[in-house]
């Protein structure tokens, strides 16, 4: 067991599936902007340096539309002022939800992720306890069940989370070398720091999701933080990528009845996880590198026994840091000797239309199991060349300032249905 086990086994839990908690997700310094020096500056796929791929650049087609959106990894978003088309969507979701769940609008826990003092109810009727627990709300609902494991058998469902990382080059790279799509869970606050990275994705041909704008632990919100944790980061996917995803996952796993309903009203469905690898986890709670690879190791292992016999399962990966990127890379040919399939859970789905815009087709699982050519995506993916964008940037503000989440560790784990959360003071990692 790699997390810390404190407040789990004071809990009776069996293991806590707070995947991308605790992270240190690293932000740019959102005020660098009013004092750099611009310049041309052409990102380069081939270009490795991680210096180089993070140096912070303006984005001329974005340059006038930050104030449609939310301050760069502002927490928690909430509604632009003024922005009328987002509030007459989100009075439309709201109305919805309190018809749906009346009794279920208040927030859990804090922000961080802090349960202490939430006494939840032991039915479960919110569907709360997410990926250790509830993934499959009650059918009187119209939410379909969070996305776990997958239909087909041996199959490794593989994505990225909180992307899109400044320097990610060097996995990219690889991914493309090896014809591997993947789906990418992408920031909103990433996406408009990183565009040109972003875009990246779409051009290879990978398979785009919603990861909120913000990284909250979304339970922790109120409808209209919610819904624009989810409709902004969908927002600037559409105005820098060109798509708009249909999919999405919560930040921590963390979701319940009334989220998945905003969610839903976004057109989103949620795709959880099965199994962590903890990559994000390494350094927080003495979790080290060996642990990780132990953990891939487990779930090959558990497929060489045919533990995935009869259906496939998604596992979570990270793109925030090297070792969370190179560790994968490390551990794919493994991944391949034990799963006969490693396919982006577009493909696992059968989702041939992955966004709401027609003209991107992605692969059905035969077709990508099968190296069919892509018939939309990475084949016709826009003007530009793939992943190079023509952007000018700071030489300035390199070393802008990195803040980081103040993720919440394994310790963070839910209370159990029923019993009173007594002091799940989370250690709260401040990394
Ligand atoms: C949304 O629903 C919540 C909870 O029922 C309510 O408190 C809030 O006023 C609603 N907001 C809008 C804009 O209707
Ligand atoms: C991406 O990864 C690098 C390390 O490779 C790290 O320094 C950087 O801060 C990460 N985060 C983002 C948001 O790009
Ligand atoms: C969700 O999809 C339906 C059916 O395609 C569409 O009518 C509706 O406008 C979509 N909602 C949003 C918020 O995009
Ligand atoms: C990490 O290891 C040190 C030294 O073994 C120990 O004192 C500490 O309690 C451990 N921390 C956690 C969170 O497990
Ligand atoms: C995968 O996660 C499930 C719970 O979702 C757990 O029971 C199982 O042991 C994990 N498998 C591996 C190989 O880690
Ligand atoms: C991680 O860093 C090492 C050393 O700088 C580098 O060789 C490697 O390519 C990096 N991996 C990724 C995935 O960025
Ligand atoms: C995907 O489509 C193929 C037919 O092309 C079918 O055999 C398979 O069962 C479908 N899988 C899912 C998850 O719907
Ligand atoms: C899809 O249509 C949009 C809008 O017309 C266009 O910008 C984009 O390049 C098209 N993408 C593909 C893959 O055809
Ligand atoms: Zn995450």
């Amino acid at each position: 067991m790699l997390v810390a086990t404190a407040s789990i086994s004071l809990l009776g839990l069996a293991a806590a599936h707070m995947g991308c908690s605790g992270h240190n997700i690293a932000k740019r310094n959102v005020g660098g902007e009013n004092n750099v020096i611009y310049g041309k500056r052409q990102v380069d796929n081939a270009n490795l340096d991680v210096t180089a791929q993070c140096t912070p650049y303006t984005y001329a087609p974005m340059a006038n539309s930050k104030a449609k959106y939310p301050g760069i990894w502002v927490q928690p978003a909430t509604l632009v002022p003024g922005d009328s088309e987002a509030a007459a969507l989100f009075a439309t979701i709201n109305a919805t939800v309190q018809q749906k769940v009346p009794n279920s609008n208040s927030p859990h826990g804090t922000l961080k992720g802090d349960w202490a003092g939430v006494n939840y109810p032991a039915g479960d009727a919110d569907c709360w306890w997410t990926n250790s627990r509830c993934t499959t709300p009650a059918e009187s609902l119209g939410i379909p069940a969070d996305i776990t494991n997958l239909p087909e058998p041996e199959t490794w469902g593989l994505g990225f989370d909180d992307g899109p990382n400044c320097s990610h080059n060097a996995l990219y790279n690889f991914l493309a070398e090896n014809n591997q799509k993947a789906t990418m869970f992408f920031i909103g606050s990433n996406v408009i720091d990183w565009p040109v990275q972003a875009i990246r994705a779409r051009d290879d041909g990978h398979h785009i999701c919603v990861h909120t704008w913000s990284h909250p632990y979304m339970t922790a919100l109120t409808n209209e933080q919610v819904f624009a944790e989810l409709y902004y980061t969908r927002q600037v996917i559409k105005e820098v990528i060109g798509v708009t995803p249909t999919c999405w996952r919560p930040p921590f796993g963390d979701v319940d009845n009334r989220v998945r309903l905003i969610a839903a009203g976004l057109n989103l469905t949620n795709v959880l996880w099965k199994n962590d690898t903890f990559d994000w986890s390494v350094g927080t709670n003495n979790v080290t590198a060996a642990d990780v690879t132990n953990n891939y190791q487990k779930i090959i292992t558990a497929a060489g026994q045919g533990q995935y016999a009869t259906q496939g399962l998604t596992v979570l990966n990270h793109e925030i840091n090297n070792f969370t990127m190179q560790e994968f890379i490390e551990q794919y040919p493994n991944i391949k000797g034990a799963f006969k399939h490693i396919v982006p859970i577009a493909a696992a789905m059968n989702w041939t239309h992955p966004y709401v815009e027609q003209n991107y087709t992605f692969q059905d699982f035969n077709e990508y199991v099968a190296g069919a050519p892509a018939s939309g995506a990475a084949s016709s993916g826009g003007a530009s060349a793939a992943g190079s964008g023509t952007a000018t940037g700071s030489a300035a503000s390199a070393s802008a300032s990195k803040a980081s989440t103040k993720g919440s560790g394994a310790g963070a784990t839910r209370p159990a249905a029923g019993i009173l959360a007594v002091a799940i003071a989370a250690t709260a990692l401040l990394l």
